[in-house]
């Protein structure tokens, strides 16, 4: 199969799409039906045997997931929702437009990640729900979080935006929550334009959230093409919804993304292993595997040692090196909207967002191309 081009800067990114892509989704042109149809319902049911959970709804991003979940999970107005503020700036905003108040938690060091510890100091009367991330594909530690808040009526909605292909204690990261939302976006492993996905263990929910995702229709636009006399099937609102849809051109290639998961990750996690070994030596310290489960690698991010350069001489000096990396995660509190608005100290969030970056990695890296990057930030650390 065919990929496309890399250019010779090496990129931080490059999504593996190919000829069988760009066929699914010619074929789903060429069907006439282009809107959330029978290719999102395809897709919707192998991302769910994938995860091996029940129900799965396609919407339009991770966002448009998160809000859908918080809807499912009850959150509301004057609610609060404990949430990492090391995250895309997307987990926090979800809880906003729900007119929920995001609650920044701590998150461990080495895995960027909440835990029971950060979360539990932050529950009061008006907590309903937490956001745990598996940031950057590291799956979190749900049972340990689940266990110290749902005793107190709290749903922990998994934020596994960069997670498909990840593992949690033996099964797919997400697949062991009460609702997950995932993002195909292409920074992430498996993607579809933009594109992303709710999965939720309750039937009723489920349904309420297909609704959701389409203005509230009874019955869905795509049901009602189908069914004869679809005609007189008339549709009801019966509350106030949104359009989150799927197109049925991103589910195509969706479909054909997902038969590519295991590949991608076993060659991530082999080029992450090789950065490791190079690595060695220069005090990086490189993201790894938790003791709970396996890190999909959606972003190699490393620590630089104390001494070395401010971040962003590192990152000038491997760009003039032709080597794209990134920064690190952001912090949502250090942003406009929700800045001021921490009631705890976050230290670990601070040093990581202020320190760490992201490292090219992705399918088509060619050893010559990562020996390039170690070479650049070897140099680059002085
Ligand atoms: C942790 C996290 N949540 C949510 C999102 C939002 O995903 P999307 O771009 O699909 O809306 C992202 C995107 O990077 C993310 O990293």
């Amino acid at each position: 199969m065919s990929s496309n081009p890399v250019p010779s800067t090496i990129p931080v990114m490059v999504p593996w799409l190919g000829e069988e892509e760009a066929e699914a989704a010619a074929e789903a042109v060429r069907s006439g039906w282009v809107a959330q149809g029978p290719r999102v319902a395809a897709f919707e049911r192998a991302f769910a045997e994938h995860l091996g959970v029940e129900h799965a709804v396609a919407v339009s991003s991770c966002t448009t997931a998160l809000h859908l979940a918080l809807i499912g999970a009850g959150v509301g107005p004057g609610d609060e929702v404990v949430v990492p503020s090391l995250s895309f700036i997307a987990t926090a905003n979800a809880v906003t437009y729900v007119g929920a108040v995001p609650v920044f938690a701590d998150v461990d060091p080495a895995t960027g990640n909440l835990t029971a510890d950060t979360v539990e100091p932050l529950l009061t009367a008006r907590t309903r729900a937490v956001i745990a991330v598996d940031q950057g594909g590291v799956p979190v530690d749900l049972d340990g979080i689940r266990a110290a808040v749902e005793p107190r009526g709290v749903t922990v909605v998994e934020d596994a935006a960069c997670a498909a292909g990840s593992v949690y204690r033996g099964r797919p990261a997400g697949a062991g929550a009460e609702l997950a939302a995932y993002s195909f976006h292409p920074r992430k492993l498996l993607t579809t334009g933009e594109g992303g996905m709710v999965t939720c263990r309750d039937g009723e929910v489920a349904a309420r959230l297909r609704r959701l995702r389409e203005h509230g229709m009874s019955v869905s636009a795509a049901d009602r093409h189908a069914a004869a006399g679809g005609a007189s099937l008339l549709e009801t609102y019966d509350e106030i919804g949104f359009n989150h849809r799927m197109t049925d051109i991103q589910a195509a290639v969706g479909l054909v993304q997902l038969g590519k998961l295991p590949a991608m990750v076993a060659r991530r996690r082999e080029l992450a292993a090789r950065y490791r070994e190079l690595l060695a030596g220069t005090g990086l310290r490189l993201v790894e595997d938790p003791a709970h489960g396996t890190t999909n690698y959606q972003s190699c991010w490393v620590l630089p040692p104390d001494g070395a350069p401010e971040r962003a001489e590192l990152l000038a000096r491997l760009a003039g090196a032709g080597v794209s990396a990134r920064r690190g995660i952001m912090a949502a509190h250090l942003e406009a909207p929700y800045k001021g608005t921490a009631r705890v100290p976050l230290p670990a969030t601070e040093l990581l967002t202020r320190r760490s970056l992201i490292l090219p990695l992705y399918h088509a890296l060619t050893e010559e191309q990562q020996d390039r990057v170690v070479a650049a930030l070897r140099a680059a650390l002085g």
